[in-house]
């Protein structure tokens, strides 16, 4: 579902100093499957999935979705790529200000013109495994953190994406809300065979997945995937 081929970027931060952010890394994941990149904070995963997202363009390497590379996208097909095939739910809590959680959630559906009462049925069945079924018409910023965060888990999963792609998913919320969260997105990726590519820093996050890769340097330290030591 989703092949990642030696992908380099670096950036350049002024002066000769350059910020070799990936260098070299490679990765597949499978339909149903769901990976996570585990590393500290600075080790590029967030480059990565911009990347994947096709939000940002790599130096070097491809980038494949269902096939297609991702890197040679125009603007209008990524935008399309990243509307129905993509649930990214970046670090970023961007909801729409004054408008309400379930409004935000289902803003994907909206885009592709699909009916209020419709969009909204799909999306409060996702809020209500959310935990945030009491929030339907909360405005976004009567919406905690983690509730915040939930809501666009919710927008992510509403056009039923492919490739789901999470960047520090469950920073913001507690344990228990963190084990819900990550529960119902194993469920969803294995039930609907969805692929899922988790960011974290947080090893109890990376335990839920099928196979943790460790980053570091820009790449991936083990590509055999062996399990996080305790
Ligand atoms: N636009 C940018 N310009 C310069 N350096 C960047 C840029 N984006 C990221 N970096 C650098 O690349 C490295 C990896 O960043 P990032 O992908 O955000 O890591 P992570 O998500 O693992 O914390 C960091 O050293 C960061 O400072
Ligand atoms: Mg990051």
């Amino acid at each position: 579902m989703l092949e990642i081929e030696q992908l380099v970027k670096h950036f350049c931060t002024g002066g000769a100093d350059v910020v070799r952010a990936l260098d070299g890394l490679s990765l597949s994941i499978a339909p149903g499957e769901l990976v996570a990149l585990y590393g500290p904070s600075g080790t590029g995963k967030t480059t990565l999935l911009n990347i994947v997202a096709a939000l940002l363009a790599p130096d070097r390497g491809r980038v494949r979705v269902a096939g297609r590379d991702v890197t040679a996208l125009s603007a209008r097909e990524a935008a399309r790529y990243r509307r129905l095939e993509l649930g990214y739910v970046s670090q970023s809590l961007d909801l729409l200000p004054g408008v309400s959680a379930i409004d935000n959630a289902a803003l994907k559906l909206f885009d592709m013109r699909i009916g209020v009462r419709e969009a909204h049925r799909r999306v409060a069945s996702l809020m209500e495994r959310l935990g945030i079924g009491e929030r339907l018409t909360h405005r976004a910023e009567e919406l905690s953190h983690g509730e915040r965060q939930r809501v666009l888990i919710a927008r992510a999963l509403a056009t039923g994406p492919r490739l789901v792609l999470a960047d520090e998913l469950t920073g913001s919320l507690d344990t228990a809300r963190s084990r819900e969260v990550l529960t119902l997105l194993t469920r969803v990726c294995h039930e609907d065979r969805v692929a899922a590519l988790l960011a974290t820093h947080d090893p109890q996050a990376a335990g839920f997945a099928d196979r943790t890769h460790v980053l570091q340097d820009g790449r991936l330290l083990d590509p055999a995937a062996t399990p996080l030591p305790d």
